[in-house]
């Protein structure tokens, strides 16, 4: 029997547990379309059994799917922007903080927050929590073994204070990783936590249609405390913020009202 692309999503759901009704369709349908010719594969109903058979042929799937480019403090300009929000205005208002990266990839983006959290000596409640979909690239996370490309910017003095190179590896110090902990979380399936002070969520959204993109953000708002912060990517501006309970208050930075 021919497989349409839906077909193909009520399979993923039940047996891969992935919500791809929920990402844009024609974006996700060209990446399925390569990702299964580069598997050999030349339908979907193929493809579905030959992920289902072969565990490469899988996280291939899954690693093309959920695209997990990330570096250390991603738009450097908007970051610097957060870091100052952090020290000046979250800090002092509440003491320690809790703060989560979700759809954190390789990890970049929570060790940029504890180096931020280390170089200030700011206080946390519990570790920067740093979660995603994808097993394999938190897996990536807990080793924190970085490119170069990963690292291009962070200034030459914060290389070396946190990194240790090795070859062409640059392998992350343990007082930046022992204050991040890695979990798996699916941001359509699994329920959020709560009392955040700062929600840092980037380059993810962009993927979702516009529905499950508010639903994600009127979640975020609920999960943070009041004048708790959401940082979202350098393209995902949320329109008319004040609907999810949020006032904007720099470039992708948002204040939970
Ligand atoms: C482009 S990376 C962004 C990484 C980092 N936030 C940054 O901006 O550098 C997107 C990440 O979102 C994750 N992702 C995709 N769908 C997700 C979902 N439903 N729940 C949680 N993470 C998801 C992917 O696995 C991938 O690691």
């Amino acid at each position: 029997m021919e497989w349409d692309f839906n077909t193909f999503y009520e399979w993923a759901q039940k047996h891969l547990k992935l919500e791809l009704h929920a990402y844009k369709e024609k974006q996700l349908q060209r990446r399925i379309n390569t990702v299964m010719g580069q598997a050999g594969a030349t339908s979907l109903a193929d493809y579905s059994k030959l992920i289902q058979r072969d565990p490469i042929v899988r996280e291939e799937f899954l690693d093309y799917i959920t695209i997990n480019v990330t570096d250390f403090f991603r738009n450097k300009e908007l970051f610097d922007n957060f870091e100052e929000l952090l020290v000046s205005r979250l800090a002092p208002q509440f003491g320690p903080l809790k703060i989560w990266s979700a759809a954190c990839s390789t990890g970049a983006e929570p060790y940029s927050l504890a180096m931020i959290v280390h170089k200030h000596n700011l206080s946390l409640k519990e570790n920067i929590l740093g979660t995603d979909l994808d097993e394999t690239v938190l897996s990536q996370a807990r080793e924190s073994v970085y490119t170069e490309f990963e690292l291009k910017n962070l200034p030459l003095l914060e290389k070396k204070e946190y990194f240790r190179q090795s070859d062409k590896k640059y392998v992350l110090d343990r007082r930046i990783r022992q204050n991040v902990t890695f979990k798996k979380h699916d941001l359509l399936r699994d329920s959020f936590g709560k009392d955040y002070h700062a929600i840092i969520c980037r380059n993810v959204t962009i993927y979702f249609k516009t529905e499950v993109k508010n639903d994600l953000y009127q979640r975020f708002s609920d999960a943070l405390v009041p004048g708790g912060l959401l940082f979202t990517g350098a393209t995902e501006t949320i329109y008319r913020p004040e609907q999810f309970g949020l006032k904007k208050v720099a470039s992708f930075i948002y204040e939970k009202m």
